[in-house]
Parts: C-alpha cells; structure tokens; sequence
C-alpha cells in the first residue's frame, strides 16, 4: 500500500521506520511518503497560517498551501483523502480492517486551531478521529491510523494468523495469554492451556474472550450475537435451564 502523508512536520514520521512498519517498508509491503506542506506556500515568508476571520484564538491552517499540495500529491495518483481530526468518525477496527484494502492513501495532517474549511471542502473524502481528545497535530493520529491499518496489508505480520485472532475482530477482546515459565511467584499458568488438548484451550480461550469483554467492555458485550456454545460457556444455558425447571415445578 502507498500513503502519502501531507504535513508541516515530515520529520516527525521517523518512528515509523522502526520495527515491524519499518520492515514492511523495507519488503515493499508499504511505501510512506511524507509531503511537506510548507513547500508549497505561495507566502514569501513561507507561512501557511493566518488569523481566523471573525476573531477568536490561534491560527488557521491557509487554504492554498494544503490545496497545492494536494494537486501535487494526487497526480497520477488517486487516491482516498483522508483528514485526521477530532470531529472525524473514531477510528475502529473495522474502520482499519476495510483501509488496509486500498491500494492507496492520502492522509492530509492538520495543526494549529483549524483547517480553512474550503480546502476541507474541496478535498477530504473522510474524516477520522483517533479518539475524543484534542492532540497538538494530526501526526500522530496519523501514525496510530498507519499501525492499525499495516497490520491487516497480508505479509505485514509475520503470522498471517495473528491479525485475524486480536481483540475487536469478532466484537470480542482478545484472551489472555501466558508463556513459559508455567509458574511464576508462585502463580500457576492455567492447565487448560498447559494440557496441550486442542480443544479444551480452544473451550477456554472462547470463554476468556466473553467473561473478559463482559467485564472490560460491557457496550461491546451488549452488540454481541451469542451462540448457544457462548452461551454454555457463560453458564448462561445453565442458569436458562434451572430457571425453567423451576417454573416447572412451582406450575406442579
Ligand atoms: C489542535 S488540533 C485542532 C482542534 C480543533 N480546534 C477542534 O477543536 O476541533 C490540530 C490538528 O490535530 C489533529 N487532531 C487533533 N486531535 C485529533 C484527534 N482526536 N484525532 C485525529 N486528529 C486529531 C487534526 O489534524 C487537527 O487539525
């Protein structure tokens, strides 16, 4: 996949050439382009922020060097716009699953008070926000986009496996996981997962990933379908079954 990321702080995407992103750079899975909004002012004194017409405090992000950098950025290339910002659509899963299918990306990076609306008008496709909180800039929004996103490009993650079975895919958390050794300060790893029974860790997997998002997630428990097999796990088939055997006998 190729992204290019229009921004007044290029350098501020270094962390990205680090480890598994930096990796898959490196194989060709994903090709991250910085674009440096500032070099297409058109100000003799390479500013590309004025003050916000009507009053008010700090400083709007000109329409013209965002607007000239996307016609540089989308040439031959075309691309989803999309603007981070705390107004956008939070950031899902899903939302990240269904972006790493594009064969590319536009990510244009705000900062100061705002963007002028009318470059927002003329370009963006979609707004994403990373969360209901203000950053300083959309960089790292940006950056946490491109993680949620590379990991779902097949080859990115060296299990093609790991992807698929992490927390939010199926509306569920992610059970817990355990590693050698099987006792640590006197705490025991589960014997399900030492039994090396396949099915008997599938069994408790599943059941970890209800009673865990039941707990954590309570708004996530409440969207979910629960099959008869979930609901066995929760011992909700259990409680079901004594509840009508009780009305059964108080009927007698
Ligand atoms: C200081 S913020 C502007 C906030 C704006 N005045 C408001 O209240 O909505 C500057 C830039 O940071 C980015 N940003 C801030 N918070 C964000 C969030 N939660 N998600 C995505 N981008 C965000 C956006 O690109 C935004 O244009």
């Amino acid at each position: 996949m190729r992204i290019k990321l229009l921004t007044l702080f290029p350098e501020m995407f270094a962390p990205l050439s680090a480890s598994i992103l930096g990796r898959a750079e490196k194989a060709g899975l994903l090709s991250l382009e910085p674009i440096d909004i500032r070099a297409f002012t058109k100000d003799k004194h390479r500013r590309c922020d004025d003050s916000p017409f009507g009053g008010g405090p700090g400083m709007v992000l000109t329409a013209q060097p965002l607007h000239d950098a996307l016609l540089h950025a989308t040439r031959g290339f075309a691309a989803r716009r999309v603007l981070l910002s705390p107004k956008g659509r939070t950031l899902t899963q899903k939302r990240a699953t269904e972006l790493a299918k594009e064969e590319g990306l536009i990510l244009i990076c705000g900062h100061y008070e705002g963007i002028d609306q009318r470059a927002i008008d003329l370009w963006v496709d979609e707004e994403i926000s990373i969360g209901d909180y203000v950053l300083t800039g959309g960089e790292l929004a940006a950056m946490v986009l491109i993680d949620a996103l590379a990991r779902h490009i097949p080859g990115v993650l060296g299990d093609g496996a790991s992807a698929s079975e992490e927390s939010f895919m199926e509306g569920l958390l992610e059970y817990p996981h355990y590693t050698r050794p099987a006792e640590f300060l006197g705490l025991s790893a589960p014997e399900e997962l030492l039994s090396g029974a396949h099915k008997r860790i599938e069994s408790w997997r599943r059941e970890k990933m209800l009673t865990e998002t039941r707990e954590k997630r309570p708004d996530l428990f409440a969207g979910l379908e629960l099959s008869f097999d979930d609901r066995v796990l929760l011992g909700l088939e259990e409680k079901r079954r004594r509840r009508s055997q009780n009305r059964e006998a108080n009927e007698e």
